[in-house]
């Protein structure tokens, strides 16, 4: 499905949740939707699901989803971020979403199966009552039951335990066919080596737009943390000092910190190696990706 948006504006009283956002997805490709708390990812998935209206032009396949909603739904593959909160037992909303998708119940319950949820052991009970994961677990489960041209996926790791989130990767890579797919995550760590591309929202605005790989090679960085056992007699010696000139930021009592292009990483970490005794103190290197810059 080709999903195209021309300077959409979804307003909420003087909010403006999104700003003029254009977006182009060309059918059969994946896409993850990155951005911090609040930057609009889920109200833009709203929008493209015809869920909520906006101003603006959104199309799928050149067509309105808002005007269009009942045939959008079918085509769509949709885990919302939340379980509905509703009283209506498990079977009932697997009976709902199935009827909308023409799909069969056996097939939401081997889904489930391949992410280690029985769905037969809780279909009587409500929804509201499963935990967080099982909701997650159940949303997914009805998202990946059968092929779709669409599918939307929003924080769909946000409640699973590791293990979980292992299955959940092999289920999403298993994914073949022609299906536009959606990640919405804003965990970039974790989605990058799932999509070809990213788009990145900052305040309701697309703020990057582009190849996974790019996205990742200019936007890495390295947080570099020095612990000192005995923080003052390093200080004494003039370390705090050092670093201080290099540009490291003094943290809780006997903990540095800076963070440096990935570039820039290794030849920080050898005048490190060089100046201090790996004995009394800690030289540690995280790479992170810092899409909020
Ligand atoms: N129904 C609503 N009424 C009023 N404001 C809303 C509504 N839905 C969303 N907002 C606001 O719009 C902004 C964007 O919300 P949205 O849920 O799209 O963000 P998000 O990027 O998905 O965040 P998160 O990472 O927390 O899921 C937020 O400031 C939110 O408070
Ligand atoms: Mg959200």
């Amino acid at each position: 499905m080709h999903i195209q948006l021309k300077n959409v504006v979804k307003t909420y009283g003087r909010f403006k949740a999104l700003d003029g956002a254009n977006i182009d997805i060309a059918e059969g490709t994946k896409t993850a939707l990155v951005g911090p708390n609040g930057s609009g990812k889920s109200t833009l998935i709203r929008v493209i699901m015809g869920l909520i209206s906006c101003e603006g032009e959104v199309s799928l396949d050149g067509r309105s989803p808002y005007l269009r909603r009942s045939s959008t739904a079918r085509e769509t593959a949709y885990a919302p971020q939340s379980a509905p909160r509703t009283g209506a037992t498990v079977d009932e909303i697997v009976k709902a979403v199935s009827a909308i998708r023409e799909i069969e119940r056996e097939t939401v319950v081997a889904a489930a199966g391949r992410l280690d949820f029985d769905l037969n052991a809780v279909s009587s009970k409500p929804v509201r009552e499963l935990s967080g994961g099982m909701k997650q677990k159940l949303m997914l489960a009805l998202a990946f039951a059968a092929p779709a041209r669409l599918l939307i996926l929003d924080e769909p790791t946000a409640s699973l335990d590791a293990e979980s989130r292992g299955r959940f990767f092999e289920e999403f890579e298993s994914i073949t066919g022609s299906a536009t797919v959606l990640l919405c995550s804003h965990r970039l760590e974790e989605v990058r080596r799932l999509v070809d591309r990213v788009i990145v929202l900052n305040a309701g605005r697309v703020a990057y737009d582009g190849p996974a790989a790019d996205f990742i090679r200019d936007r890495s960085i390295s947080l570099i943390e020095i612990h000192a056992d005995d923080p003052d007699r390093f200080v004494s010696q003039g370390n705090g000092e050092w670093l201080n000139e290099l540009g490291f930021h003094r943290g809780s009592k006997g903990v540095w910190t800076k963070s440096v292009d990935r570039a820039a990483k290794l030849d920080l970490l050898e005048s490190l190696a060089r100046r201090f005794d790996s004995n009394s103190v800690d030289v540690t290197a995280r790479d992170v990706e810092n899409y909020e810059q």
